[in-house]
């Protein structure tokens, strides 16, 4: 047997849209869910949840059930009406599902889907997507591979287009111990070694990462060739 409310929203159906319609939720079966999605930027993302036979569903951009936030609003045999927060790189599913085409760091955020089932279910999803970036790899600048004379000073420079990120370095393919001859500059990103002895001469690489991801740079042959 259907509920008041849903017998309420069939009348006004025929003059109002299900939006309006549904103001007291509360009456319904209500079920809410929160599920976490990360995605590389630049990527698609495809927010879903299994959902059953249902009347209708409408997508928000942040939290509230508000048609100010709306990215679209599907009523079953209708079309996908886009609202005020499409971005445009949506793709709307009649199964419920939206994909975000090439992401960026705006659209992280919270989405809601708001089901109207049938039976009276009410089901609300909140999406916490967020959206990261892979590190590009990362050049060594040095002024001189070889060091021919005694008391050098050697200055290696991570360089990077990315932010944000860590610098690590690295020698013989092992992480760097640092000594008193061998320091980092404040940002990390510059490695010196003061002076430049012949147990220095190896292969160095220096890595960025962030907490998705991590390059290093290609391997550089350094060597001493004083006597
Ligand atoms: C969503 O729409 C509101 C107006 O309805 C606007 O103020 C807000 O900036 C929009 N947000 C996004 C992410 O498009
Ligand atoms: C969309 O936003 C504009 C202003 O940004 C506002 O005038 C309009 O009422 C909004 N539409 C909806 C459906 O919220
Ligand atoms: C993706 O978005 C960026 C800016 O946000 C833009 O420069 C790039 O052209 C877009 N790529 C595609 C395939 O649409
Ligand atoms: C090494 O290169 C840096 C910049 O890359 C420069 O500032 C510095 O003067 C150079 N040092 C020597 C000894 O050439
Ligand atoms: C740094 O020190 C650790 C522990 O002593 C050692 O295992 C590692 O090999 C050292 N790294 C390099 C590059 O020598």
């Amino acid at each position: 047997m259907e509920s008041p409310s849903l017998l309420l929203c069939k009348g006004l159906l025929l003059t109002a849209s299900l939006l309006t319609c549904w103001t007291s939720p509360a009456m319904a079966r209500r079920s809410t869910k929160e599920i976490q999605v990360s995605a590389a930027k630049g990527a698609r993302v495809l927010l879903s949840v299994p959902v059953e036979s249902f009347l209708s569903f409408n997508w928000y951009k942040g939290r509230e059930e508000h048609s100010d936030f709306m990215i679209a609003h599907y009523e079953k045999t209708q079309e996908v009406k886009l609202g005020n927060n499409s971005s445009g790189r949506e793709e709307i599913y009649l199964d419920g599902s939206m994909m975000i085409k090439n992401v960026t760091q705006e659209d992280a955020g919270i989405y809601t889907l708001e089901i109207f089932g049938t039976h009276d279910r009410y089901e609300i999803t909140h999406f916490h997507l967020q959206v990261y970036k892979i590190v590009t790899q990362p050049y060594m600048l040095l002024n001189n591979t070889v060091v021919r004379k005694r008391r050098h000073v050697s200055v290696f420079t991570c360089v990077t287009p990315d932010t944000g990120i860590e610098f690590n370095w690295f020698f013989n393919y092992k992480p760097l111990n640092l000594t008193e001859r061998t320091t980092l500059s404040p940002e990390k990103h510059k490695l010196i070694i003061n002076p430049t002895w012949r147990v220095d001469g190896g292969i160095y690489q220096c890595g960025v990462s962030n907490a998705f991801s991590s390059r290093r740079s290609n391997p550089l042959l350094f060597a001493m060739v004083y006597g």
